[in-house]
This record gives C-alpha cells, sequence and structure tokens, in this order.
C-alpha cells in the first residue's frame, strides 16, 4: 500500500506507523482518499474536454447568415476541428502545428471552410490507418494564406491521381468512403477564389489550400 501511495524510497518515517496495530487501517484509509483524489482529477480533466468539444462543436454549425462572406480566422477554423477529432487522433497521430504568430484574416464561409479542414484531416487520419503524423503548416504569403495538411500514410497511386476529385470517386469499402469529399472540399474552396493542390510520395502526401487574402 505504501509503494501504491507513492512512497518507496524514504520509508524511514512511515515505519512507526506499520509497526501500530492500527496502522494498516490508516494506510488503507490515505490510500482511498489518494484514490477519490485521482478520480476526481479525472472527472475535472474529461469535463473540460467535453466543455471544449461542445464549444466546438457549435462553432462548427454556426451558420453564415444570408450567404455574406464574413471575417474569417484560419487558425480558429482548423482548431476546431482538431478538437472534434481530438479523441481520434491521440490514439496513435502525432500532430505537429507550425501555425504563424499572428495571422490576418480572411473573408470566407466559416461552416464551410470548417467541412474542408475535416475532410483532408479525416482523409489523412483514414491514410494512416489511425497511426502516424499529421503535419498543419500555415503560411502567409502577399496574397494569400496558405494551409498545407500532410499525414504520412501509404500516399494516392500515380494512376489514382487524377481521379480523386471526380465526385463518386473512392478506395475505400462502403461505409468508409463515399467518394464526395474532395469534391466538396474542391467546390468550397472554390467559392473561396482559392485553390487546392496535392503532392503524394508513399509516407508523405500534403494537401495544399491557399485562401485569398482580399474579397
Ligand atoms: N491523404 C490521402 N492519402 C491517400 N489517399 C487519399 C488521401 N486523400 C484522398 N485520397 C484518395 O482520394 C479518394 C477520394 O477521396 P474523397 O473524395 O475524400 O472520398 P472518400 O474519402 O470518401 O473515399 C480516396 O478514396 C483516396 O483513395
Ligand atoms: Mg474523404
Amino acid at each position: 500500500t505504501l509503494v501504491e501511495l507513492g512512497v518507496c524510497e524514504d520509508i524511514e518515517p512511515f515505519l512507526p506507523l506499520l509497526r501500530d496495530p492500527e496502522g494498516h487501517e490508516i494506510l488503507e484509509t490515505a490510500y482511498q482518499l489518494t484514490s477519490i483524489i485521482k478520480s476526481t482529477q479525472t472527472i475535472s480533466t474529461a469535463t473540460d474536454r467535453a466543455a471544449k468539444i461542445v464549444f466546438a462543436l457549435k462553432s462548427y454549425s454556426r451558420q453564415t447568415p444570408s450567404g455574406q462572406k464574413v471575417e474569417t480566422n484560419v487558425i480558429e477554423s482548423l482548431e476546431t476541428v482538431l478538437t472534434i477529432y481530438h479523441n481520434q487522433l491521440k490514439q496513435g497521430v502525432e500532430v505537429i502545428k507550425n501555425y504563424p504568430e499572428t495571422l490576418p484574416n480572411i473573408w470566407g464561409y466559416p461552416d464551410e471552410l470548417n467541412q474542408v479542414w475535416t475532410n483532408l484531416i479525416h482523409n489523412a487520419i483514414q491514410a494512416m490507418d489511425n497511426k502516424g503524423t499529421l503535419t498543419i503548416d500555415i503560411t502567409q504569403s502577399k496574397n494569400d494564406i496558405c494551409v498545407s495538411i500532410t499525414d504520412s500514410g501509404a500516399g494516392i497511386p500515380l494512376e489514382v491521381q487524377s481521379k480523386i476529385f471526380q465526385p463518386l470517386f473512392t478506395t475505400k469499402p462502403p461505409g468508409e468512403g463515399s467518394g464526395l469529399g474532395l469534391d466538396i472540399v474542391r467546390k468550397i474552396i472554390e467559392k473561396h477564389q482559392g485553390k487546392i493542390d496535392f503532392d503524394s510520395v508513399p509516407g508523405k502526401t500534403t494537401f495544399t489550400v491557399s485562401l485569398p487574402l482580399s474579397t
């Protein structure tokens, strides 16, 4: 029980307690107390996470009124999606974020941009079979913001590369893929006057989205 309480080296001060006839019971109580503290910490962490997810879901589904573009922060939008995927990612995916310290807002449709990151990150996780490294790079140039999402998965075979943006094209079994993801992504990016490119070799696939700063 002492070891379970975290005492393993300096047991000297505990010796009288061990000799005490009541010692066992005292230790037992102390042990139960520490278990309660540990459980409370677990509950508190879980509550924090649940609150974050609720917040993320709320901003995820925020509707853009009357189809007008609004000021949108690309980092916030990516972070919202990463929060929703947090549980899935933490099982075996290391996430590396290279964000600039400051990033100007762009004009866009935040809920639709969330769908872009969701689809790209979902594809990346599926390509890595839930294990590997997901790298998110954000850079800013004079006219654009550039977001690259890189996974360490198997890559896109050459003969498939020309088809991935076609609606209904999928290499995944039913239930895992509808083949609509990248078609939707492309349409949303066009709506933002942006561009999407990809580059894929086995072990490294990058989708790069650039979004214009003005308009
Ligand atoms: N990160 C990626 N790594 C490897 N292949 C990918 C990746 N992203 C997309 N693909 C390929 O593109 C196809 C189409 O993707 P998508 O339009 O999102 O449809 P779905 O994911 O439903 O199959 C996928 O089935 C897959 O073969
Ligand atoms: Mg997909």
